[in-house]
């Protein structure tokens, strides 16, 4: 009997918050229940999800960052079924295939001439960690340096470059030789560089968690920084690059040319998972340095055929499309309509980033009512008041946004890249409905509690 994929999705629809609980892990659920924002997912178009209940959803989330081309794009569907249909042979291992070389010849072209080898990886993490075995390998030093408030994924080495003291809590020592630097202080990089060990400086050109930005000088200062006291520059493009700020990699903003670049998210098409570390051919040489160490970093599946038509669909798209400038164009237009709301509502205080990756930033408002609000609010939970903001946009105008890092009032926006005028108006009049509930009075904070507490009932009946 063939498999049946429609008719599985059919008879175990609705089931799979209790199987996550069951078989992966209950708290996810937990949390996505309690917010209400349990649905079962049917189809996606563009810059829209739909639910079983055919329910639309504008997602300004985009998988993290992955659906810079939106979801269902053709061009990348059609090329992973003529793939399919093509069945290439993969992962043959002891092979050189086409595709990997067209795809890494592909991405250099993007980059600066420094710019001259890739290693394809499975996920951003895994491009993070090639960067710090990489750097560490060509100039023979053991420390790394990276940001406060950084991101680059969750396996152990990258994990150990996080800024976030939460998600390290609990898993015992890290790499060793690792140490942080506060984001933007050129002083304190330099103290760290002066003492001529650092292998590479890792760095998110605008960092996820809290859209966070340095100075525009602080690149060039830092890359020149870097080059003085023959520290590697490592640039994580994962979630900045790939258009999102109007640049195809967002360090593209400052001139400066980093010595490693890694990518992931949207190189996928949001299909098929991928990963890719650029680097010198110098730096590549130092690794794959003898026949004997032809193999000496690598990974299974990291140049796998699927991967790779994922790839280059998804960068034909782009310049078909001209993707990078239309990013930068819908992001100018989120910051024309949105700097009338940071001047009518107290509680906004800035919109920043770049292009189309923007946080929205909440602050203590300057009235004194609507600050007795907001501490009410934030005494219960600190940075509950980004909840407030998500949670209704969410259930009153469909509108998938996140909260863009623990404990921090930044709501984050990262719209599929083809979004449009008409994504960015039905965003605005939804936010603009939603803060001015919030300064009316308590009936947006009882709207809220009321959609928490029906997710808390619904996980007891699970
Ligand atoms: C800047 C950056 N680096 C690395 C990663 C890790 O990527 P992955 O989740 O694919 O391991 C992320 C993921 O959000 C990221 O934003």
């Amino acid at each position: 009997m063939t498999f049946d994929l429609a008719g599985l999705l059919e008879s175990r629809r609705g089931e799979n918050f209790r199987l996550h609980s069951q078989y992966l892990s209950p708290q996810l659920p937990r949390v996505l229940e309690t917010l209400g924002f349990d649905r079962f997912y049917t189809r996606g178009a563009g810059s829209y999800l739909y639910d079983a209940g055919g329910r639309r959803y504008l997602d300004l989330l985009s998988g993290f960052g992955v659906y810079a081309l939106g979801r269902s794009h053709p061009t990348v569907l059609d090329a992973l079924h003529q793939a399919l249909d093509a069945d290439l042979p993969n992962l043959v291992q002891l092979d050189c295939a086409l595709l990997p070389g067209v795809l890494a010849e592909a991405l250099v072209a993007k980059a600066h001439p420094g710019i001259e080898r890739v290693f394809f990886t499975n996920s951003g993490a895994e491009a993070v960690e090639t960067a710090i075995k990489f750097a560490r390998r060509a100039t023979g030093r053991g420390r790394i340096l990276y940001a406060d408030h950084a991101f680059h994924g969750l396996t152990t080495g990258a994990l150990s470059l996080n800024g976030g003291k939460e998600f390290r809590k609990g898993f015992g020592k890290l790499l060793p030789g690792v140490d942080v630097v506060p984001f933007g202080d050129l002083e304190a990089l330099r103290r760290e560089l002066r003492k001529r060990d650092v292998a590479a400086f890792i760095v998110e050109p605008i960092q996820g968690k809290g859209v966070n930005v340095a100075a525009d000088e602080y690149w060039p200062a830092a890359e020149e920084l870097c080059r003085q006291y023959k520290t590697l520059l490592v640039l994580d493009e994962i979630q900045a690059g790939m258009g999102r700020t109007g640049r195809f990699f967002c360090h593209e903003h400052w001139g400066i040319q980093p010595d490693i670049i890694t990518m992931s998210k949207a190189l996928s098409g949001g299909y098929v998972p991928v990963g890719a570390t650029l680097c010198s051919a110098k730096i590549s040489d130092s690794v794959f340095s003898s026949m004997d160490r032809a193999v000496v970093h690598s990974s299974t599946f990291s140049t796998n055929q699927l991967a790779m038509v994922a790839g280059l669909a998804t960068l034909h798209a782009f310049d078909e499309e001209d993707i990078v400038d239309r990013a930068r164009r819908t992001g100018d237009l989120f910051a024309k309509a949105l700097a009338p709301l940071v001047e009518r509502h107290e509680f906004l205080h800035a919109v920043r980033g770049k292009g189309l990756m923007i946080g929205l930033v909440f602050g203590p408002p300057t009235s004194r009512a609507l600050r007795m609000r907001w501490r009410a609010v934030e005494t219960m939970r600190r940075a509950l008041f980004s909840q407030l903001v998500v949670v209704p946009l969410f259930h009153r105008h469909g509108i998938i946004t996140q909260v863009a890092a623990d404990g921090m009032n930044v709501v984050k926006l990262l719209p599929p890249l083809i979004a449009g005028e008409e994504e960015v108006d039905y965003f605005v009049a939804a936010l603009d409905d939603v803060l001015t509930s919030a300064e009316q009075g308590s009936g947006l904070f009882f709207e809220v509690g009321r959609t928490m507490a029906r997710g808390a009932m619904r996980r007891t009946r699970h």
